[in-house]
């Protein structure tokens, strides 16, 4: 069979790695995908993740037997259903499901209805009617930009004064280039990824992940994409816990758009703040998580293919399961120069080799250049650890990580030792 991976980050290379262990041995291709994605499966550069077109072009021409789509701007423009019409069966939301993640609006609006616990919030259309929701709420609140913002377009505010200067980049410099923002209660806990593979009716949770937004140790300094990530998480949350988060939120959304006749396929992340009085939604994503995926599909010992092609099919879940090993992971990123409010390109990057014999390398900003490998956005490699406990996969990970290196690289130095720290005062 042939496998077609759209995305090109190191979300997209763990998918393309766990598809090759599948028992069906498909043939992977990846568009647009990276130089270390390359190594793995066959490229195609000049497709963008986003041209639901091109996509459909390429896989219509290969004989694509299963595409999976990885990054929410190829579903938000109907990538899913523009192959399902072409006759390509794909892995992923169609673009009124993937709503829950292009619309915090109606992500808010439909866990209402749903009973599904997150913050209490309020939307504000203008920066008119946002100034009026500043001078009379309590602080510290939390502002977002209504759309897609990679994960950045939050701003935590201690006082009326930092919301007004969050309203500047939401109105006037139109960074998230969001019409509308949302203002939210303060969440306080730990986060929690939680992902499901959904078939439209059946929830199969996989297992949980933690990771880590802030750029710098401590978790100071602004959002990203993600700095690390590390599964399991017990401590926080056992089988027990993940089965009541799944009935408490998965299973109520995935049955509110089931009946709204927009059923859900594909991968439901629920990122979650883990409060004092139980679990709360703070956002939905409708694809894997990055970094997390990097952590968790590693550990993964089901077929990947045959859950990718249950999703897809009404109710084509029910009975199955996703095992994991006992093993645990920790990703590692290594960002380049400037990350997150810019990055650096062409910056050589040595080690690669060493640390590939030591951990699991997954590449995401990298690109080839004159026979050597080169940075090429913002967040650049992953690398993940596995080990028996949280303690050996961290040293694996940091120990590959310290054979790495190109200018101005950043990297957390904290990245699972909340878990290390857990396990040993539980
Ligand atoms: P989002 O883009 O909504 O996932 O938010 C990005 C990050 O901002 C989250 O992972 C949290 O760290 C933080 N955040 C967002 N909303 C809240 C909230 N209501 N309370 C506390 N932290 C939040
Ligand atoms: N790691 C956060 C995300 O994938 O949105």
């Amino acid at each position: 069979m042939k496998a077609l991976v759209v995305g090109g980050g190191g979300r997209e290379h763990a998918i393309v790695r766990a598809l090759r262990r599948s028992g069906a041995a498909p043939e992977v291709l990846c568009a647009p995908g990276n130089a270390g994605i390359a190594a793995d499966a066959e490229c195609f550069p000049g497709v963008a993740a986003d041209d639901a077109r091109a996509i459909v072009a390429l896989a219509t021409e290969r004989g694509v037997d299963l595409a999976v789509i990885g990054p929410e701007a190829a579903l938000v423009v109907g990538a899913v259903d523009a192959l399902e019409a072409a006759g390509i069966p794909a892995f992923g939301p169609s673009r009124a499901a993937a709503e829950l993640e292009g619309s915090k609006a109606f992500a808010k609006e439909l866990m209402a209805a749903a009973g599904v616990p997150t913050a209490s919030h309020l939307l504000l259309r203008s920066r008119a009617e946002a100034e009026a929701a500043l001078a009379a709420t309590d602080y510290p609140t939390v502002l977002k930009a209504d759309g897609l913002a990679a994960g950045k377009g939050v701003i935590l505010c201690a006082d009326e004064a930092e919301a007004r200067g969050a309203l500047d980049v939401y109105f006037t410099e139109q960074r998230f280039g969001a019409t509308a923002v949302v203002m939210e209660e303060l969440l306080v806990g730990e986060e929690l990824s939680l992902l499901a593979l959904c078939d439209g009716e059946n929830v199969v949770p996989l297992s949980p992940a933690q990771d880590y937004k802030r750029i710098f140790d401590g978790d100071e300094g602004p959002n990203t994409g993600g700095m690390g990530s590390y599964s399991p998480v017990p401590g926080l949350v056992g089988a027990a816990e993940v089965e009541d988060i799944v009935e408490r939120i998965h299973r109520p959304v995935v049955a509110a758009m089931a009946e709204r006749g927009t059923p859900f396929h594909g991968v439901l992340y629920a990122g979650l703040m883990i409060c004092v009085d139980g679990p709360k939604v703070i956002e939905f994503n409708v694809r894997f998580g990055d970094p997390e995926t990097q952590a968790v599909l590693p550990r993964l010992r089901s077929d990947l293919v045959d859950l990718f092609r249950a999703s897809r099919e009404p109710g084509g879940l029910a009975g199955m399961s996703a095992e994991f090993d006992d093993d645990w992971a920790v990703t590692v990123v290594l960002a380049s120069a400037g990350y997150p409010e810019g990055s650096s390109k062409g910056d050589v990057i040595r080690g690669l080799d060493e640390a590939a014999a030591i951990a699991e390398i997954t590449h995401a900003g990298t690109a080839a250049r004159d026979g050597e490998i080169v940075t090429a956005g913002g967040r650049v490699l992953n690398v993940t650890g596995l080990g028996p406990d949280p303690a050996a996969a961290r040293d694996r990970a940091y120990d590959a990580v310290g054979r790495i290196s190109f200018d101005g690289m950043q990297v957390r130095s904290d990245i699972a030792a909340r878990a290390v720290a857990r396990l040993a005062s539980p």
